[in-house]
């Protein structure tokens, strides 16, 4: 079977933490979309390590990791991660495979996405600069440069090609181009890094596993809120967040899909351009970032932040035909009183459980409940039932209104830290 865990916010829910925890009963960890954008947090005896494209299961010594075809990668920050790990896992690389399939970040990507970013002014998406953007518009285009051309001989004359269209493009944008050239040299020593890799036929190599009985985890990046159909458009990543995203992002079938983990956090965050509906732009806010240390993991950027958002999660929810959920940063919310939970939507007088067609365009005034904070730290606590009451009202709620219940309470960033349920 293949279990899927995804974020149900805009991205940085926890995803890492929580594989790292969950890896301990899987074989393999598999990425499906997404690249270096994703900044997957975890600790290693009590060291932080931020995973932007390996697997996070890549600290349980049992477990493979597959780096799919539906992944964007930049050999570059690839080789760069792989660097850094190595000291901690030193057999790391007998564990990790990439997929043939997946398609390659090159540096005119990266210049790509700032020129269009630079160009759209006030309006940009808040693009993490990684090139995802423009790399995915040149698979879904069928222009792109795969995994497996760098075994071919002629695979400089292709990227030559593909440089030159995008040295076309950049002429296009009126403002000063980045100076990606410095990029070139890194990126052909990291492709011949890359050559060294375990690259497979991953379709395969997930099927026989499949056959062989393995357990496999398949791990999302971004959220769903960042879906490039069904987030707040246009300000989105390039990729599909959700479920459904597993099946092309890996080549496996429907039918091996199991159960699927989406993640919140207690509260929400958004880190870029777009619609935010509760976000706090107050002194609660500014609390709140500091109470959970939302600054972004790949970019340092401050997360903006505000109170849970019931009427997007259950969309996300939805999409995703999501098994089992799993709050996170629960204990950073400890010291506010009361907490607010949007439950509907007041657009334009109407109110409604259902999301806009627009959220940029439509003013929304979240409709909201109130509930008692709890007095007393819970990132000690170690089972369900240590939890304060009011704590345990705020879950019920929202087991509710969202008709799935809590597996997981995540009450602190440490891999103990997490009170399993069920
Ligand atoms: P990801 O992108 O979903 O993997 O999440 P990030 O790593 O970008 O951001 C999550 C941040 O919250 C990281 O700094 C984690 O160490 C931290 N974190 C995860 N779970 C908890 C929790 O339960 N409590 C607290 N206080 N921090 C957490
Ligand atoms: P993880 O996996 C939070 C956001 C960017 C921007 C938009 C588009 O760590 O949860 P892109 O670089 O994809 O073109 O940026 O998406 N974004 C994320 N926000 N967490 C992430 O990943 C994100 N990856 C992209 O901030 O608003
Ligand atoms: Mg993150």
């Amino acid at each position: 079977m293949i279990d899927v865990l995804l974020g149900l916010q805009w991205g940085d829910e926890g995803k890492g933490k929580i594989v790292d925890f969950l890896a301990a009963h899987y074989d393999i960890i598999a990425r499906f979309q997404g690249g270096p954008n994703a900044g997957h947090t975890l600790y290693l005896k009590g060291e932080k390590v931020v995973l932007h494209t390996i697997p996070s299961g890549v600290f349980q010594t049992h477990c493979l990791n597959l780096i799919g075809n539906g992944v964007v990668i930049d050999p570059v920050t690839l080789r760069l991660e792989i660097e850094k790990i190595l000291p901690l896992c030193p057999d790391m690389l007998s564990r990790l495979y990439v997929s043939q399939k997946a398609h390659l970040i090159l540096p005119t990507h990266r210049a790509l996405d700032a020129a269009s970013e630079a160009a759209k002014g006030a309006d940009k998406i808040g693009s993490t600069l990684k090139g995802i953007g423009p790399a995915y518009m040149d698979k879904t285009g069928r222009n792109g440069l795969r995994v497996g051309d760098i075994l071919s001989p002629n695979f400089r004359e292709k990227y030559n090609k593909l440089t030159q269209k995008h040295l076309q493009l950049l002429k296009q944008y009126d403002g000063p181009t980045i100076a990606w050239e410095q990029w070139e040299e890194p990126f052909f020593a990291a492709i011949e890094h890359m050559r060294a890799l375990q690259l497979v036929n991953a379709e395969y190599w997930l099927e026989n596993h499949l056959k062989q009985g393995k357990k496999i985890l398949a791990e999302g990046a971004q959220g769903s809120m960042l879906d490039v159909d069904f987030g707040t458009y246009p300000f989105v990543t390039s990729s599909n967040t959700i479920a459904a995203g597993v099946c092309s992002g890996l080549g496996v079938a429907p039918s091996w899909v199991g159960e699927v983990y989406g993640i919140t956090k207690a509260y929400c965050t958004r880190v870029g351009g777009g619609p935010f509906p509760t976000e706090l732009e107050d002194a609660t806010g500014d609390a709140l970032r500091a109470a959970g240390h939302e600054f972004g993991a790949t970019t340092g950027r401050p997360r903006r932040c505000g109170w849970i958002d019931l009427v997007a999660l259950r969309y996300a929810i939805m999409l995703s035909g999501v098994t089992k959920l799993i709050i996170t940063k629960t204990d950073v919310l400890d010291s506010f009183t009361p907490l607010m939970a949007a439950t509907a939507y007041n657009v334009n007088g109407t109110v409604t459980k259902e999301l806009p067609y627009d959220l940029c365009e439509t003013g929304i005034v979240p409709v909201y409940e109130t509930f008692d904070g709890w007095d007393k730290p819970i990132s000690t606590c170690t089972t369900y039932d240590e939890l304060p009451k009011a704590f345990k009202d705020y879950c019920t709620f929202i087991e509710e209104y969202l008709e799935v219940r809590i597996s997981h309470v995540s009450n602190g960033t440490g891999r103990d830290q997490l009170i399993v349920i069920s």
